[in-house]
C-alpha cells in the first residue's frame, strides 16, 4: 500500500477526507468543556514521535500541530530550516531516509513544493504538507470543518474567494473538486489562481467561475474567503503594487451584504486588518475566523491519525 502522506487535498481520496472531517468533529466534541492542556481520553499517538519542520514562520500551524500531537499522547520536536541541512549539505532524499529512522511522521512547511514532494518520495514514514508556496491543505480541512459546524454539508454550496489567487486559494480549489462545492474567484487577472487548479476542479464536475466584479461575484455566496495580499513568499517590494491591484477586492460590509444573509466569512490569518478585510467584517456577525483557527487543531489531529493509521 502507498504511504499515507497528506500532501494535498486533490491527492487524497474523498472518502478519506470525509472521514477526517467527521473524526475531527467527533474529537472536538469529545473535548468540549475540558481544560486545553488536558490530554484526550483516547491516546492513539502514545509512543509516537512527530517532527514539525518549519522553513517559514508560523503561529497557528506550529502551535496547533504541537498541541494536537500532545493531546493524543504523542511527542513532538519542532525544528527550523536552519537546524536541518534540508537541501543543502546533503540531498533531501538522504535527509528523508535518516529522519525516517528516528521519527514516526514528518510535517514540513517549506517554500518550494519540490522539497516537500522529494521528502515524501524518499521518507519511509508519512509526510504532511504544512504549507508550500503552492498549497495549504491543512488550512482548508479546518475551513471545511468550520463551515459544516455552522451550516451543515458544504456540498453544493457557493464559496467565493476575493483577492490574491494564492496557495490557500489553490487548496480551496482542490477541495471544491473533492467535496463537491462551487467556487468563484474574484480578483485582478494577474493574480488569478494557476489554470491547472481551476481545470482540476472543473474536471471533477463542479462549477468554477472567475468574475472580475467582486460585487457580482459574491451574489448568492454561502461563504466568502480572503487572505493577505502579500504572502510570506512574496517580496515586500511588491506591496504597493499589490495594494493598487487589490484595493477593489477588500471584503467590507458593503461586499458582505451582497452575499446570502447567512453567509460566513473566513480568513486563515494572519490578517492585515483594513487591507484585505475590514475589522467590521472580521469581528462582525458573518465572521468565524477564530473558530477557523481553533479548528486547525481538530482537523490536523484527524489528519495525523489517518496518516499513522491509529
Ligand atoms: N494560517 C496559517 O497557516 O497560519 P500560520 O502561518 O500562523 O501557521
Amino acid at each position: 500500500m502507498d504511504m499515507p502522506h497528506f500532501l494535498d487535498i486533490n491527492r487524497t481520496d474523498p472518502k478519506a477526507l470525509r472521514g477526517m472531517i467527521d473524526q475531527a468533529g467527533q474529537m472536538k466534541s469529545a473535548r468540549a468543556g475540558r481544560p486545553r492542556g488536558m490530554a484526550d481520553d483516547e491516546q492513539p499517538l502514545a509512543g509516537h514521535m512527530v517532527a514539525l519542520i518549519f522553513e517559514k514562520p508560523s503561529t497557528r500551524t506550529r502551535v496547533s500541530f504541537d498541541v494536537g500531537v500532545r493531546q493524543m499522547g504523542g511527542q513532538t520536536m519542532v525544528l527550523s530550516g536552519h537546524d536541518l541541512q534540508l537541501g543543502h549539505g546533503e540531498t533531501i532524499a538522504d535527509t528523508a531516509r535518516v529522519l525516517s529512522r528516528y521519527v514516526d511522521l514528518l510535517m514540513l512547511r517549506t517554500f518550494n513544493e519540490g522539497v516537500l514532494l522529494e521528502l515524501a518520495e524518499h521518507a519511509t514514514v508519512p509526510v504532511i504538507n504544512g504549507l508550500t508556496n503552492r498549497t495549504h491543505p491543512c488550512q482548508i480541512m479546518a475551513d471545511i470543518l468550520t463551515y459544516e459546524e455552522y451550516r451543515g454539508p458544504i456540498v453544493g454550496k457557493k464559496v467565493v474567494w476575493a483577492g490574491d489567487g494564492n496557495n490557500v486559494c489553490a487548496s480551496f480549489l482542490h477541495a471544491a473538486g473533492q467535496f463537491g462545492f462551487d467556487f468563484t474567484f474574484t480578483g485582478p487577472e494577474p493574480l488569478d489562481p494557476e489554470r491547472v487548479f481551476i481545470e482540476q476542479a472543473r474536471e471533477k464536475g463542479v462549477t468554477v467561475e472567475v468574475v472580475r466584479d467582486p460585487f457580482r461575484a459574491v451574489e448568492g455566496a454561502d461563504l466568502v474567503v480572503t487572505d493577505t495580499w502579500v504572502s510570506m513568499h512574496d517580496s515586500q517590494s511588491m506591496k504597493e503594487r499589490r495594494h493598487n491591484q487589490l484595493r477593489g477586492y477588500q471584503v467590507g460590509t458593503a461586499l458582505m451584504s451582497r452575499a446570502r444573509p447567512d453567509a460566513l466569512f473566513m480568513h486563515c490569518l494572519p490578517a492585515h486588518r483594513e487591507d484585505e478585510a475590514t475589522s467590521a467584517v472580521m469581528d462582525g456577525p458573518h465572521s468565524v475566523i477564530f473558530d477557523e483557527a481553533e479548528n486547525r487543531l481538530h482537523a490536523q489531529k484527524a489528519i495525523l491519525r489517518w496518516c499513522l493509521g491509529v
